[in-house]
């Protein structure tokens, strides 16, 4: 079964990201596939974080030998075989049986750390467990402060190497595709009001069979509720909302978390500068790949002012947008450490699993050599704004 899944992710059939993108629509329920894909409102930022890419032109030296080229680096002093990091993905376990496992150990064997989403379906020990290398844990409050403490205490005695806190979602951005699925309904339980939109799911039997054949509908296993077990996956919209994370609740996440601290949702400069003062130890610019706030800046046009404001002191990470390597040596070269992807993974572990997943990787680390080779350039060190262009009105203060 492996082995068929990852002949079909090979070229010719899947070169680029767009391909399994393309396939993993093929095998997901449109409900499924849509949760992946889509973003909040008309979703303009989530379309603005690729095209920001495209504004960003580079400038190769040629001529140049690069038979050689370094693509390792150190994340929070972590060495890493590139500079890109499987962002938090909530759900996975419905893309795929076992997914958040299937994504650790698809990161672990490609020497990369894998971020789990506190919204995991697995184990968050069984995940650690599956990677091979250094794996964050993200945090939400859903549940509540002594709900998420455990989740914490949880994290760290598995080996978790730091602690993503994520900004940007005091309620769940308005993600209109899924709410016309009727992903609500769908969840209800109740056969009546599931009916109208069941058949997206009956038309796709190979991901049914493999869901049922995985416990069916996944709880989430590390947000343990006092007396209760696992949250049911219908409860997590209220949950999110009754659970706002705010700059004192950093105090007590960095008591109880003794090890780096990494903020996920910088928009600002002001927030950058505040997050850093708070004893962050690295930021992300995100906008959550435009599932939150619609109308917000795409995270590269941003980098430069975060940069520019906090660069000096703490390791400043990018998401959004990310399917090509080439979008990599951009980010990189105004500043980012590394980058985080989501769809990314998330579009191959839907087409395949971790077989998916590791062709997603493969295809972003050779993108990357390539380009590299192509811009004349070494090392993903070596890489700063001499080797592109930038929108005059980027840089402007
Ligand atoms: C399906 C999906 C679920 C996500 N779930 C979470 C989550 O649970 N926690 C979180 O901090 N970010 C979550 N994100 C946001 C990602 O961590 C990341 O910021 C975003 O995907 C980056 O944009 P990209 O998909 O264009 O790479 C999710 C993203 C997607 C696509």
């Amino acid at each position: 079964m492996m082995n068929h899944l990852s002949k079909a992710m090979q070229s010719p059939r899947v070169l680029n990201i767009e391909d399994l993108r393309r396939a993993a629509k093929r095998r997901l329920p449109r409900v499924v596939f849509d949760y992946i894909d889509g973003g909040a409102e008309d979703e303009s930022t989530l379309r603005a974080n690729c095209r920001a890419f495209e504004a960003v032109t580079l400038r190769p030296r040629c001529a140049v030998a690069t038979s050689v080229c370094n693509l390792q680096t150190t994340v929070l002093g972590t060495e890493v075989m590139m500079p890109l990091i499987l962002a938090p993905v909530g759900s996975c376990r419905l893309m795929y049986p076992r997914g958040e496992e299937a994504a650790a150990r698809a990161a672990g064997e490609a020497g990369i750390i894998c971020a789990l989403s506190t919204l995991s379906g697995c184990r968050l020990e069984e995940v650690a467990a599956a990677s091979r290398r250094p794996v964050w844990y993200q945090l939400y409050l859903v549940g509540g402060r002594d709900c998420a403490l455990a989740g914490i205490q949880r994290a760290q005695k598995a080996g978790f190497s730091a602690l993503i806190v994520t900004i940007d979602t005091p309620v769940a951005g308005f993600r209109e595709r899924d709410l016309r699925n009727g992903a609500k309904e769908l969840l209800s339980g109740n056969l009546g009001t599931m009916l109208p939109f069941v058949n997206q799911i009956l038309v796709r039997p190979r991901w049914l069979a493999a869901f049922l054949a995985d416990g069916g509908l996944m709880k989430f296993e590390n947000v343990v509720l006092s007396g209760k077990g696992p949250m049911h996956y219908a409860d997590v919209t209220a949950a999110l909302e009754q659970s706002v994370i705010t700059w004192e609740d950093l105090k007590w996440i960095r008591q109880a978390w003794n090890r780096p601290i990494v903020i996920k949702g910088i928009h600002t400069e002001e927030d950058a500068r505040r997050a850093t003062d708070l004893g962050a130890d690295a930021l992300v610019v995100s906008n959550h790949g435009g599932r939150q706030l619609d109308g917000v800046a795409s995270t590269l046009r941003v980098l430069p002012e975060v940069v520019s404001a906090v660069g000096d002191r703490i390791e400043v990470l990018l998401d959004g947008g990310i399917r090509r390597g080439s979008d990599i040596v951009k980010a990189l070269c105004l500043g980012a450490r590394a980058v985080m992807t989501g769809r990314a993974y998330a579009y191959g572990l839907g087409a395949a699993g971790g077989a998916g997943v590791s062709r997603a990787i493969e295809i972003l680390r050779s993108d990357l050599l390539r380009t590299l080779k192509l811009l004349g350039c070494m090392s993903v060190a070596e890489l700063d704004r001499s080797y592109v262009n930038v929108p005059r009105d980027w840089l402007a203060k």
